[in-house]
């Protein structure tokens, strides 16, 4: 193959981007990218924002903006800060484009007087008073399943259950508060059942080698039987339908986006036509799992419809990333937002690319934690692959006023961590070939690890009093490791690899496919070691931990509903309940039990004993002299050997903490409350 063209999905432009979306598609992708450009391949690395869809405009009236408004601002957030983070593309386009626009309607027209659509009528959910047909998102009402209000008409948030609107109860407009009613509509469908044999064959028989998910999902589409399927929507936003009689009709957003990557690369080069028609290109889509469908199967139908078109040699889907524990919701903003990190860890890119290749989901869903993000740093970055650095450029200043040494004849032991260092680079480079990331990281790690133990192993430093000569083959060789090292971790580190680079004097770096070890020349001069990682302090990942620990309790405080009226009762009902008010003269712990503070209660009657389970709320010096209210008629009962004579009154709090009740004036002990 000659050239390889990299598409990264088109993030929405509805929202910022994310430590998930990041380490799903954008670390890999740009992984990817920047090896074979390593290697001197010819490489086309594509992305942009997908600025059409429903959320956008249901964004934009929420805000009383315009959906435009909406995708300028977060196409610039979104491609600042994939631009700050190092991802490396060629291009990063945007759906509004007028290239894609026109781009989008020819391929559109191209189908269209093919006669690869099929026009079909159906019935639509339509607001009356707005005049405007519903897309699911614009239809709310109580979920079937769950019984909360707010469903959306094609998910319940609440719940997580897929509906469809008519499965709503009391569906509602978001448009108008209207119900909606039904309407005939008509609309273009590609028959993917047309494709269905050639998808089969193409999928299941050639290209078995894709990673079982990807696979798999493929293979239950298909065999499940495909159907067709609508391109256009009734909606105002997204690219009409360049159809006579088409008025308020658009492409749906499936459609148009995957023809971004084209409209994209037409945008970076004249000769786009190289990338995606010609056969000696290679065409690799790194996108999420929930995109499988569209980039497997949907797409490819669409070139396929439309001829001329390669097929993509592989579609490397990641599963996703939790966020300490809890799946990632950009709606309850549990998140590690890309451009917040970047304010608040300034200079830390390469931890943050380096962590999530290390935990990449590619197998399975996978989790980050602002611990492991620490440890990772500490333990890895600075202690093993800083560390090696460091100690090996140190020496060589310190022995060789930074000259680097020409080394003599090599040793059994020198041969071998070179030996290793190859084997080590090959199973890299075959990673990276297979797209596994994470073990290719791993791999480029475990060559500073052989750093460290070859120097650990020689002792330069001892050596040097005995043995000159031998100590400048090993400082050579130190430096012709880091050199590699700065070859190996441009893909994954960019920017300290560029950093290493400069300091090591080394001009362009290159994936020698040879396995040459030696990169710099003895004789030339290398800059002052300057520290390449520095350690994470707690009060770093603090200050992260505590942050999401306050978007828990704003989104528990966001869901807190009261529980439902209990049945009603009549007044001699309630009339039998005493109420009373005490003030608490002692209060203590119950030995042995830790839900349990026994209380002294002036009752106004001479006193009496009750046990509460709030100990867990409460120290028991913080209710002294307090007054609270309790049930005085209670039937007494022992709790861990104590009789109680009565219950303290309290109401849980959106944490679920137990808030004792008191009357909001002094009151006599003894009072009824009523
Ligand atoms: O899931 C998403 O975020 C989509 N915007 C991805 C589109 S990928 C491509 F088709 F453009
Ligand atoms: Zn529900």
């Amino acid at each position: 193959m000659k050239r390889t063209l990299i598409t990264s999905a088109l993030p929405y432009a509805n929202g910022p981007v994310h430590i998930g979306h990041l380490a799903g598609v954008y670390v890999p992708a740009d992984i990817y990218a920047r090896y074979l450009r390593l290697k001197g391949e010819e490489v086309m690395f594509i992305g942009g924002s997908d600025e059409h869809g429903v959320p956008i405009t249901i964004k934009a009236r929420e805000e009383g903006v315009t959906p435009q408004d909406i995708v300028d601002r977060y196409h610039k957030i979104i491609k600042d800060s994939f631009e700050e983070l190092g991802i490396s593309f060629d291009i990063y386009g945007r759906t509004t484009s007028k290239t894609h626009h026109k781009n989008a309607a020819n391929f559109f027209r191209t189908l269209y007087d093919k006669g690869e659509f099929i026009e079909k009528t159906s019935e639509q959910l339509y607001d009356p008073e707005a005049g405007e047909f519903l897309a699911d998102r614009y239809v709310v009402g109580t979920c079937p399943h769950c019984g909360k209000d707010g469903a959306y008409g094609d998910q319940c948030e609440a719940c997580g259950s897929s509906l469809s609107p008519s499965e709503l109860i009391n569906p509602k407009s978001r448009l108008s508060g209207s119900t909606p009613v039904l309407k005939e509509t008509s609309h273009w469908y590609l028959p993917l059942d047309k494709w269905e044999p050639k998808l089969r064959e193409w999928i299941l028989e050639n290209h078995k080698e894709w990673r079982p998910n990807v696979y798999g999902q493929c293979k239950s589409w298909l065999d499940m039987g495909l159907q067709p399927r609508a391109v256009s929507r009734d909606l105002k936003w997204g690219i009409p339908v360049p159809v006579e009689g088409a008025e308020g009709k658009v492409l749906y957003v499936w459609f148009d986006a995957p023809i971004g990557y084209i409209s994209n690369t037409i945008d970076a080069t004249p000769e786009w036509e190289k990338w995606w028609k010609d056969p000696e290109t290679r065409m690799i889509h790194f996108i999420g799992k929930d995109n499988i469908v569209f980039h497997c199967i949907v797409f490819p139908a669409m070139l396929l419809a439309h001829g001329g078109y390669n097929l993509p040699e592989n579609v490397p889907a990641n599963e996703f990333l939790n966020l300490e524990d809890d799946k990632i919701s950009t709606s309850r903003n549990w998140a590690v937002w890309l451009h917040e990190y970047l304010r608040e860890l300034p200079g830390k890119q390469d931890v943050l690319r380096y962590v999530l290749t290390a935990n990449a989901p590619e197998t399975k869903d996978n989790n980050f934690t602002w611990r492991d993000f620490q440890a990772r740093n500490n333990n890895e970055l600075v202690a093993i692959l800083g560390n090696f650095i460091n100690r090996a450029t140190v020496l060589v200043h310190k022995y060789y006023g930074g000259m680097v040494p020409t080394p003599g004849n090599f040793l059994e032991a020198d041969k071998a961590m070179i030996e290793e260092v190859r084997e080590t680079i090959k199973s890299l480079s075959e990673n990276l070939d297979n797209f596994k990331f994470r073990e290719g990281l791993k791999d480029a790690m475990n060559v500073a690890r052989i750093g460290n133990k070859y120097l650990a192993d020689t002792e330069p430093w001892k050596l040097i009093k005995t043995d000159p000569e031998r100590t400048a083959t090993i400082l050579n060789l130190a430096l012709q490791l880091c050199a590699n090292l700065a070859v190996i971790f441009e893909p994954f580190t960019p920017f300290t690899a560029a950093k290493l680079a400069e300091q090591l004097g080394i001009k362009e770096l290159k994936w020698d496919l040879t396995g040459k070890f030696d990169i710099i020349p003895d004789g030339i001069e290398i800059a002052k070691p300057e520290l390449l990682f520095e350690k994470i302090e707690d009060s770093v990942v603090d200050f992260q931990i505590n942050k999401l620990e306050e978007i828990k309790k704003h989104n528990q405080l966001n869901a807190w509903k009261p529980s439902p009226v209990k049945e009603t009762v009549e007044f001699p009902a309630f009339e039998k309940m005493d109420i009373r008010v005490g003030k608490v003269l002692e209060c203590e712990k119950v030995p042995k039990a830790d839900k349990l503070l026994k209380f002294k209660i002036d009752d106004g009657m001479g006193g009496r004993t009750i046990v509460s389970g709030i100990a867990k709320f409460y120290a028991p010096e913080d209710l002294l002299g307090k007054e609270v209210c309790f049930i005085a008629n209670f039937a007494p009962r022992k709790l861990k050997g104590v009789e109680s004579q009565g219950m303290i009154l309290s109401a849980e709090d959106a944490d679920g903490r137990l808030v004792v009740i008191s009357p909001s004036g002094p009151v006599r002990p003894g009072a009824s409350v009523g």
